[in-house]
């Protein structure tokens, strides 16, 4: 209920539409993967500022991805640090407008990213772009949809080696338990030490979460 209501106070301050939890089934959904995906709900601010801390400090150049970004709440979070880039990936059409629609409207004096966009696409049928990237994955979906995905940035990383981190959230469907060791298995991440997550009150859900940097073969 707290963590609802700040979501909803954050909302208001920053004249968008991020909060709440909305289920898939009623939704207009790019691709095969429906009954594969999570329904969404957003990553907190204070969730997000501490992931971040885990990671290096000199990001500029990267370009951040959300792998179901759902009404945008994450990249609108990102665009408080310099990346390069910030891109949201979502199949679920009304989610990719209303994230549109926020990112026209997001105002918040800290932020120092404006290149911001959603692809409508199923992830597993995106691809990377060529840049230095953070992957961020927010308990988007089943573990067949993220072996997809997972495979396409590792072929993608293999024909264009370059810095990249892949940061695993997940909290009530304890993907982190399938996801850590698919990620080891890939054989060219390596797992950084992380403080575990507080709990935070505006959180609606704590999330464990891994992060992982990429360790191009000697
Ligand atoms: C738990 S929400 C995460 C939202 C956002 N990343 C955040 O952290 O605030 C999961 C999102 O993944 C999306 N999703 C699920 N399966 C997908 C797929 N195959 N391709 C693209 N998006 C997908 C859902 O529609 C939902 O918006």
């Amino acid at each position: 209920m707290v963590a609802d209501r700040l979501a909803r106070k954050w909302d208001r301050r920053h004249d968008v539409d991020t909060a709440g939890s909305i289920q898939l089934a009623a939704l207009d959904v790019v691709g095969p993967h429906r009954n594969k995906g999570n329904e969404a709900v957003c990553t907190s601010p204070r969730t997000f500022d501490f992931i971040m801390k885990s990671l290096p400090q000199d990001l500029q150049g990267h370009t951040f991805i959300d792998i179901g970004s759902g009404k945008s709440r994450t990249l609108l979070l990102a665009s408080r640090y310099p990346f390069a880039e910030i891109i949201g990936v979502e199949f679920a059409r009304e989610l990719v407008e209303i994230a549109r629609s926020n990112i026209k409207r997001f105002r918040d004096p800290s932020q120092k990213c404006r290149a911001l966009s959603v692809v409508e696409a199923d992830a597993a049928a995106y691809e990377f772009p060529d840049a230095p990237l953070v992957v961020y994955f927010y308990n988007p979906f089943s573990k067949d949809v993220f072996d997809i995905v997972l495979k396409n940035l590792v072929s993608s990383l293999e024909r264009r080696p370059r810095n990249c981190f892949i940061v695993y959230g997940s909290s009530s469907h304890r993907a982190i338990d399938w996801a850590r060791p698919a990620i080891r298995e890939a054989g060219i991440f390596v797992e950084l030490s992380v403080p575990p997550m507080p709990g935070f009150l505006d959180a609606i859900r704590t999330i464990d979460y891994a992060v992982f940097q990429f360790r191009a073969a000697a």
